[in-house]
């Protein structure tokens, strides 16, 4: 069974270079207002942490349930509403 989530970590690292990836590049800013939205939206009481880098640039967009929950890689802006079914499903017990 998945930890129970209390929030989502968010990388918003922008390099402004090509020859490294960062996850803004890829949108993940528009896709942390996205959950954050969704969020308040569903009544879940997870909060949105906006992080510069996760450690895992070359697979993003990358974010992370916490406390040490999973990743998402190369997540877009309609994979969200999918991770918020799934934190759903994880807060009623699934
Ligand atoms: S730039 Fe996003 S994980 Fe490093």
């Amino acid at each position: 069974m998945s930890e129970r989530p209390s929030g989502i970590v968010v990388c918003i690292n922008n390099r402004f270079t090509a020859s490294r990836p960062s996850c803004a590049l890829g949108g993940s800013e528009a896709i942390a207002d996205a959950l954050e939205q969704g969020l308040l939206e569903r009544g879940l009481p997870l909060t949105v942490e906006r992080l510069h880098c996760l450690g895992e640039c070359a697979k993003g967009p990358n974010l992370r349930l916490t406390p040490g929950g999973r990743f998402f890689h190369h997540t877009k802006l309609a994979d969200v509403p999918a991770i918020l079914d799934e934190i759903e499903n994880i807060l009623k017990g699934g």
